[in-house]
């Protein structure tokens, strides 16, 4: 996991607690919705991701999509394109924007994202 005091010095004001990392088990993908965005957290066995929850190519959920935790990519399960869960680059059509990606650190039980 990602060295959490050391993250949320850098910009304290901005890190929200969006669930609790008890919420997530490892191997699970998980949407929510946090301040009218919805957001798609990702729990790899040794790090949790946040992405926008919805493609970039039309409007469906990336949570519904399946993981591949080896090359840290989902796959959209409308159309197939995947994207990167480090950059939310697309790897293939047909989506051709990126999503965002949050930066997530965990702070006793607590999932943080850095908005
Ligand atoms: S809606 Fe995701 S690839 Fe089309």
């Amino acid at each position: 996991m990602t060295d959490a005091a050391a993250l949320e010095d850098t910009d304290p004001g901005s890190w929200k607690t969006v669930c609790g990392v008890d919420d997530i088990k490892v191997g699970e993908v998980k949407s929510l919705m946090f301040e009218g965005k919805a957001l798609c957290l990702i729990r790899s066995q040794d790090n949790i991701y946040c992405i926008d929850d919805t493609c970039s190519h039309e409007d469906y959920p990336l949570s519904s999509g399946e993981v591949d935790f080896d090359s840290c990519e989902i796959e959209c399960y409308m159309h197939g394109s995947i994207f990167s869960l480090l950059t939310g680059e697309p790897q293939n059509l047909p989506a051709t924007e990126p999503v965002d990606v949050y930066r997530v650190s965990v702070v006793g039980e607590e999932i943080r994202i850095l908005f």
